[in-house]
């Protein structure tokens, strides 16, 4: 008898990543739910894609990471959940681990990482503190007893080169680049 596929939720599929990731769940066969806020379904540029996620079979649950009740409904449903909430969120998700608690069904939580292995880097600023905030879900998540996976797969070209690293860029910058620290390290030590 084949297992049965586990049913994953996905929390923040609207987004950059998540939206591989929701649609990566669906094509493998898992009854894949995606978390969506109201306002984001009547969005002109992401509610094309809320409807792509109904037309490949996606459940659509409506919450909000601010609305407890709305985490704990759409967690109960599921055996895993995948955040892939923004940088700006990455604290925001001890209000998933609260819910995956209260819910108490879930068998593993990935939370939002999908970059460099944070338990083992030595970034300059703005990263550092980026990274120090997913430091801190992983000790939250081990402090609950939580099942979990953190999907370490470092940068994504596609990502950062279009606008050579500058923060805050949407274009390739022609007039000046900064190099962090000496210019001299290796991008991947
Ligand atoms: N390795 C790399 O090179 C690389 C590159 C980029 C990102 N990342 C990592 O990938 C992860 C995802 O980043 P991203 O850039 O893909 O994120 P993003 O594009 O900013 O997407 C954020 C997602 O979170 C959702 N969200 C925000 N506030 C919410 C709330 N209050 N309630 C529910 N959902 C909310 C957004 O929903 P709405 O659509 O409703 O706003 C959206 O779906 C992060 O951990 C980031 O560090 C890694």
């Amino acid at each position: 008898m084949a297992a049965e596929r586990s049913k994953i939720l996905i929390i923040g599929g609207t987004g950059y990543i998540g939206k591989f990731v929701v649609d990566a769940s669906a094509k493998a066969g898992h009854p894949t739910f995606a978390l969506v806020r109201e306002s984001t379904v009547a969005d002109p540029v992401k509610g094309p894609l809320v409807e792509s996620f109904k037309n490949s079979g996606v459940t659509l649950v409506h919450g909000d990471l601010n609305d407890h009740e709305s985490l704990v409904k759409a967690i109960k449903q599921v055996d895993v959940v995948i955040s892939t909430v923004g940088n700006m969120q990455i604290g925001d998700q001890t209000k998933i681990i609260a819910a995956i608690k209260e819910a108490g069904n879930v068998k593993r939580f990935f939370p939002s990482e999908f970059g460099v292995d944070v338990d083992h880097q030595n970034a300059l600023e703005p990263a550092s503190s980026a990274f120090n905030g997913k430091k801190q879900i992983r000790r939250a998540i081990e402090a609950e007893g939580i099942p979990f996976t953190y999907v370490a797969c470092n940068c994504f070209a596609g990502y950062f080169l279009p606008t050579l690293v500058q923060p805050g860029a949407t274009a390739p910058p022609r007039d000046k680049v900064t190099i962090l620290g000496d210019g001299n390290p290796k991008g991947n030590k």
